[in-house]
């Protein structure tokens, strides 16, 4: 087959393109980090402009490098970081405010004030969620409540909501519609909507009581539709124009799909700013009472949803670019393994980089960072070590839930993301949970995720079959660590994870 799909992967930190091959092989990849914004402690904002720009110039610069034009791009798909919540005006299509980014913990009152006496789990029941700072329904009320004649304008309609998807897809498939041209479509995907605290997990529809519990008007939010489908074209003038976009998937969930988890018990763990694992669940959502998220994993067109257990943890890659940025002990992220590898151990410190509270499975908003079992001893060698236990410990904390909650015990854990290229790691983290990991031979199984979207969505894959004959193993990682040494070592985190609470 001699044409390709386009996978847009808008992400915390930078926005990427990658064009893949009928056999799910990557033909070129064009990357743009965006500014990080921190107005103050605890907030995390992205300017959504500066998004969309970066969107549409690796789209044109991945095609460029493998020397291609809109015939040869079957369709589009898109993946994004989750709950970064954007409003903006539907005639000007200016943001109101910048993103608010799902690490952001400026609702943390509002979100005390909406459990109310019933506490964090009011919504969970409808929604899969706990009330927490994390997603975007407290993220909108903010806004609507803070700037400056939002609220007035979101009940004439004329402001409109989205997640980063929605963004993108507003712009791609025309935005405000300048020239006689129709605006954009105002939609998302079921997998992103999930993650709104406004979506009800059995009807995948908006919950009237909730939006109005939250103060958020219906008019704002986007229609939500499947995960694989034709939503429209793209408009805007360029490389890609009129290329169907048919492929929405949030990235944790475009990851499960592209690393082929598509019978119930099968899970990912993807290590990219925080982690992500996630345990299809098959067509029935299943409530978690350890902390865990329910989430819809995909559905593609009008095929039932497929559900998820989640478990999401804040800060993994983003304590390495911390060393990097804040602390300055090392000069690139790749660093740090040289740096861990050159002590044996850890020398008795732990980091639990409680920087947003800390997620799943504790959900302590109150919760601030700590470096425990600081002497004399430790040096930066010790702190990079710590830091990337830091990661491994937090994954079998999750793990350990979701065990408890579905009943399977994984046999073996698929890995993805930037920090798998970091041995050290995968064989602590083999080492740490006593279940093999194994990396598949492409390791961008978000943005694959998304291109097996679209690409189901146009027939140019048949069946989720293709799926499962694309993906192939890379490196098995084997445990090895005697068991009284992993006890001791996950003993002595937990006693400094308990050192992060009431802090904040
Ligand atoms: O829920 C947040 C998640 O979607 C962010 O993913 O890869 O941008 O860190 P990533």
């Amino acid at each position: 087959m001699n044409q390709y799909i386009a996978a847009i992967d808008q992400g915390t930190t930078s926005s990427r393109c990658i064009i893949f091959d009928h056999d799910g092989r990557v033909v070129s990849v064009a990357q743009k980090e965006h500014r990080q914004i921190f107005p103050q402690a605890g907030w995390v904002e992205h300017d959504p402009e500066e998004l969309w720009l970066n969107t549409r110039e690796v789209g044109a610069a991945a095609l460029a490098k493998a020397d291609l034009r809109r015939k040869d791009i079957a369709a589009i798909g898109i993946t994004n970081q989750r709950e970064t919540t954007i409003v903006w005006d539907r005639t000007t299509g200016k943001p109101v405010y910048n993103a608010i980014v799902w690490q952001d913990t400026r609702t943390d009152r509002l979100v005390e004030r909406l459990a109310g006496d019933d506490g964090p789990d009011r919504y969970r029941a409808a929604t899969g969620l706990p009330l927490s700072t994390y997603f975007s329904g407290p993220k909108v009320r903010w806004i609507l409540d803070n700037v400056d004649g939002a609220r007035e304008k979101a009940e004439a309609g004329r402001l409109a909501f989205g997640t980063v998807d929605t963004w993108i897809l507003w712009h791609l498939t025309g935005g405000c519609g300048q020239d006689g041209n129709p605006p954009g479509v105002h939609v998302t995907d079921v997998t992103n909507a999930s993650r709104t605290m406004l979506m009800d997990l059995e009807t995948l529809q908006w919950d009237p009581q909730i939006c109005e519990d939250f103060g958020i008007p219906m008019s704002v939010l986007p229609e939500i539709r499947s995960s694989s489908e034709v939503y429209g074209h793209a408009r805007e003038r360029g490389p890609l124009a009129g290329v169907p976009v048919a492929g929405i998937l949030g990235d944790q969930q475009a990851a499960t799909f592209g690393q082929a988890c598509l019978s119930p018990g099968e899970a990912k763990n993807t290590y990219g700013t925080g982690n992500f694992l996630l345990l299809n669940t098959g067509t029935t959502p299943v409530h978690s009472k350890h902390g865990l998220l329910t989430t819809v994993c995909y559905r593609i067109g009008d095929a039932d949803a497929v559900y998820a257990l989640e478990g999401s943890i804040a800060v993994t890659g983003s304590l390495v670019q911390w060393l990097r940025d804040n602390l300055g002990i090392i000069d690139s992220a790749a660093e740090i393994e040289t740096l861990a590898a050159s002590v044996p151990d850890n020398g008795g410190a732990y980091i639990v980089p409680a920087f947003s509270g800390l997620f799943a499975p504790r959900w302590r908003p109150d919760a601030r960072g700590v470096i425990a079992g600081l002497t004399r001893f430790v040096d930066k060698r010790h702190l990079a070590r710590a830091a990337l236990e830091s990661t491994a410990f937090q994954t079998r904390e999750v793990l350990e839930a979701m065990r408890a909650d579905s009943q399977v015990d994984l046999s073996i854990l698929k890995v993805d993301g930037g920090m798998v290229a970091n041995e050290l790691l995968m064989q602590f983290q083999s080492d740490m949970l006593a279940v093999p990991v194994v990396r598949p031979i492409v390791p961008e199984t978000t943005a694959l995720g998304a291109a097996y979207a679209a690409g189901l969505a146009v027939g140019y894959w048949s069946s989720e079959d293709d799926i499962r004959r694309n993906w192939t193993a890379d490196k098995t990682w084997e445990p090895t660590m005697a068991a009284d040494e992993r006890g001791s070592l996950y003993a002595a985190w937990n006693k400094a994870v308990e050192r992060t609470y009431d802090w904040a």
